[in-house]
């Protein structure tokens, strides 16, 4: 029996990395089992802040589905589309941006940050569609009268945004949409090769397409501690970044490796040789997965094309309702 109904979507910014696997697509991939889940590539939003040069744009949508399908999210039991490919997403869009007061948009703490942090690297972002960013986000949702939104905590603002639109639909028109919930993922941040949260802006990613060459390329890259600088020295694993992904991969070993780190034993070349190795059993299956669809390009569009059929059938019944209500 499903728990309810879940939307969520992720900005096709070519990117993909392990800290996005873990702390958000793996949790994705759970759910699908207890929800009814839809999943958008929400090109539109990426749309908001890169709207200048669109060339990559095709490419990025085509290597996230590939990411979310080598992740095992499966495309028939979830909703899996192109929001762009939903006229239905622009157009609910339109109609909340008539009942929304912009100073509900100016507040949203992630607004004005963003808006510097892009503009002081040259981005002018100064425009109609980033401040109604949280605006779309709404619609996205509530077109499929999604409860349940999982998402990382950064979107918590967006959500009570979304709340506090819904209502004011609701009151105005008649009551068409529940009302969403944030749900959280549990994974820790990932860190990165440098030990800072893994991020794109920062470099120190692990992508998640790395084939296991470039994973153990990777891995040979990553800090440890600091203090330790030759293999008799004792180390300290509470410090090393090495260790804090055998937490996540290698759980099995974890005891013994930090033991023998922190008696001088083993080095941290051999203790990342044993990370990169179960990293590469650990992924294997998103790889061979990946590669079949690699092998299959057209096949990846029709999964797209079909996912599209369905959002917009849900999508235009939920307009029917919304346009009665607004008398349009
Ligand atoms: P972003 O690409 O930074 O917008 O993140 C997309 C999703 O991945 C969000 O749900 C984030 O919470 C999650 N995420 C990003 N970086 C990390 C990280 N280093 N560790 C865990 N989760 C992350
Ligand atoms: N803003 C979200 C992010 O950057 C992406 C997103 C767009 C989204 N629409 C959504 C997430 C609807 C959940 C539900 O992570």
């Amino acid at each position: 029996m499903s728990k309810g109904r879940i939307f969520s979507g992720m900005q096709p910014s070519g990117k993909f990395h392990l800290g996005n696997y873990l702390g958000a697509l793996e949790n994705w991939v759970r759910l699908q089992h207890d929800y009814e889940c839809i999943f958008s590539i929400v090109d539109l939003h990426a749309l908001t802040s890169k709207y200048e040069d669109t060339r990559e744009l095709p490419e990025n949508i085509h290597n996230m589905a590939l990411d979310w399908l080598s992740a095992g999210l499966d495309p028939e039991k979830n909703i899996v589309f192109v929001q762009s490919q939903v006229k239905e997403h622009a157009e609910l869009h339109l109609l909340l941006s008539m009942m929304t007061p912009l100073s509900w948009l100016e507040r949203v703490p992630t607004y004005k940050d963003k808006l510097q942090q892009l503009g002081s690297q040259g981005k002018d972002i100064n425009t109609y569609g980033f401040l109604g960013y949280p605006v779309l986000m709404t619609a996205d949702i509530i077109l499929y009268k999604a409860d349940t939104v999982p998402v990382g905590e950064d979107q918590i603002p967006h959500l009570e945004l979304a709340r506090e639109i819904v209502r004011r639909f609701n009151h105005l028109y008649s009551p068409v949409f529940p009302e969403p919930q944030a749900k959280l993922s549990k994974a820790p941040l990932l860190p990165g090769i440098d030990g800072r949260k893994m991020s794109k802006s920062y470099g120190n990613e692990i992508p998640y397409a790395a084939s296991p060459d470039e994973l153990r390329a990777r891995v040979r890259l990553m800090v440890t501690d600091p203090q330790r600088i030759k293999k008799t020295d004792a180390g300290n694993p509470d410090v090393c970044t090495v260790h804090k992904f055998h937490k996540i991969f290698n759980l099995n070993q974890i005891d013994e490796i930090s033991q023998s780190c922190r008696q001088a034993g083993i080095g941290c070349v051999d203790c990342k040789k044993r990370l990169a190795e179960q990293m590469v059993i650990n992924l294997a299956d998103i790889h061979v997965r990946r590669s079949e669809y690699e092998a299959n390009p057209s096949r990846v569009k029709e999964i797209l094309a079909y996912g599209n059929e369905r959002a917009r059938k849900m999508a235009a019944a939920t307009m029917e309702e919304v346009r009665q209500a607004m008398n349009l």
